[in-house]
């Protein structure tokens, strides 16, 4: 059974809503939104990043490929009609819609391919649309306890390799470093990567 679909339930953890809500903010304001767009959260889980996004969301639409997540998401989103989610799997299927921007964070490194995902998730980009990934910068393996049962394909990504998929994907590339996390004695690094 996919890991998401197991600890769906079990996800929403007061440390990780107040992390996810930092990281949230730091992304909006290195955004500068200001305004009221439509945009995509893709690997959304239960909502904790891109739910944050609401005083800007003219319209939300999550996507994930577990359901179980995806039922969470539903279950705190249903009074709102702007807001909806999608269970597909972008690696292998496609979503015909349009965003001002696309955000994403801790998804990337579950992906099989993710440079031919950022990819694809630029042609789902509006005119001067953007794509706001937060994940993991490079680490050693030792971030998550089980990588293969945690579905994680990739130990975090270094800022040379999202130059090189933003100079595949012909996109320019704001990068920073935006959070530092401490455990097992070590400290990782989760960085904010903005191709437009
Ligand atoms: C670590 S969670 C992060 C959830 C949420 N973005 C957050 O920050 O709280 C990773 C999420 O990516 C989703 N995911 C994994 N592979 C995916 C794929 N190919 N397409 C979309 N979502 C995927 C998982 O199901 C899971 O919900």
């Amino acid at each position: 059974m996919n890991h998401f679909n197991q600890v769906a339930n079990d996800w929403d953890t007061p440390e990780k809503t107040q992390m996810m809500k930092e990281l949230a903010k730091k992304t909006q304001k290195r955004l500068k939104l200001s305004q009221k767009i439509d945009i995509m959260d893709f690997g959304t889980g239960t909502g904790l990043f891109g739910l944050e996004f609401h005083p800007y969301l003219h319209t939300l639409t999550g996507i994930d490929t577990s359901q179980e997540m995806l039922n969470v998401f539903n279950k705190k989103t249903e009074a709102f009609s702007h807001i909806q989610s999608h269970q597909i799997n972008l690696e292998d299927q496609s979503l015909a819609s349009k965003f001002d921007l696309i955000i994403s964070s801790m998804a990337f490194h579950h992906l099989q391919d993710p440079k031919k995902v950022l990819m694809k998730l630029k042609e789902n980009l509006k005119q001067n649309g953007r794509i706001a990934i937060v994940d993991l910068d490079q680490e050693d393996g030792s971030f998550h306890p089980d990588n293969k049962a945690m579905g994680v394909k990739h130990f975090g990504f270094s800022k040379q390799e999202l130059q090189y998929w933003a100079k595949q994907a012909k996109l320019n590339l704001d990068y920073q470093i935006i959070n530092t996390l401490h455990k097992n004695e070590t400290e990782y690094h989760q960085f904010l990567a903005i191709f437009y």
